[in-house]
């Protein structure tokens, strides 16, 4: 049986990453999308709970498709799968370097570990996490960025936000 993993921070995740979670499920046979931190960003704006919540909810359509949480590294993880394969999304050529450093990194920790990569559609290469949180906190329109259950929760959070940072 082929296994995707999809991780991310998905802090919230966006259409783009259901587009790749999406295409992905048509080509393996179980998709594992892990929810992780990434240590390079500053605090989140969700929490790994709510995270894990609003990925279950945009991918409880897709039947092949689960989620996960797992704080640690990505390669040791894999470890544990070792028919799985990494699949990500490339947006554009600065993703690149970022993606084959990790891979790298990766390699060096699970040299058995491969990483795939679908380019992002065309609609959603200026989409990225940060945007939506950007767009939220300022009370920007969310329509086409997220998955539209998760809307509320989003501007939600953003409310709050507005109310503690003045
Ligand atoms: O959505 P992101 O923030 O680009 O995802 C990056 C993520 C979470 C996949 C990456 O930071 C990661 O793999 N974090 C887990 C820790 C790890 O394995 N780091 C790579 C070796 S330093």
């Amino acid at each position: 049986m082929s296994i995707a993993i999809c991780p991310g921070s998905f802090d919230p995740i966006t259409l783009g990453h259901l587009n790749i979670i999406r295409r992905t499920s048509r080509i393996f046979d179980e998709v594992i999308v892990l929810v992780m931190v990434n240590s390079n960003k500053s605090t989140p704006m969700f929490s790994i709970d709510e995270r894990l919540s609003m990925v279950q909810r945009a991918v409880e359509r897709y039947p092949n498709v689960t989620v996960n949480h797992v704080d640690g590294l990505l390669a040791e993880y894999a470890k544990k799968l070792p028919n799985a394969v990494l699949v990500k999304g490339l947006r554009a050529a600065s993703d690149f370097d970022y993606e084959f450093q990790m891979n790298l990194i990766n390699k060096k920790i699970n040299p058995e570990l491969e990483t795939m990569f679908l380019t992002s559609s065309e609609k959603y290469t200026f989409l990225s996490s940060s945007v939506v949180r950007e767009m939220a906190r300022y009370g920007g329109d969310l329509t086409g960025l997220v998955p539209s259950e998760l809307i509320d929760e989003i501007e939600e959070k953003a409310k709050a936000w507005r109310e503690h940072n003045g």
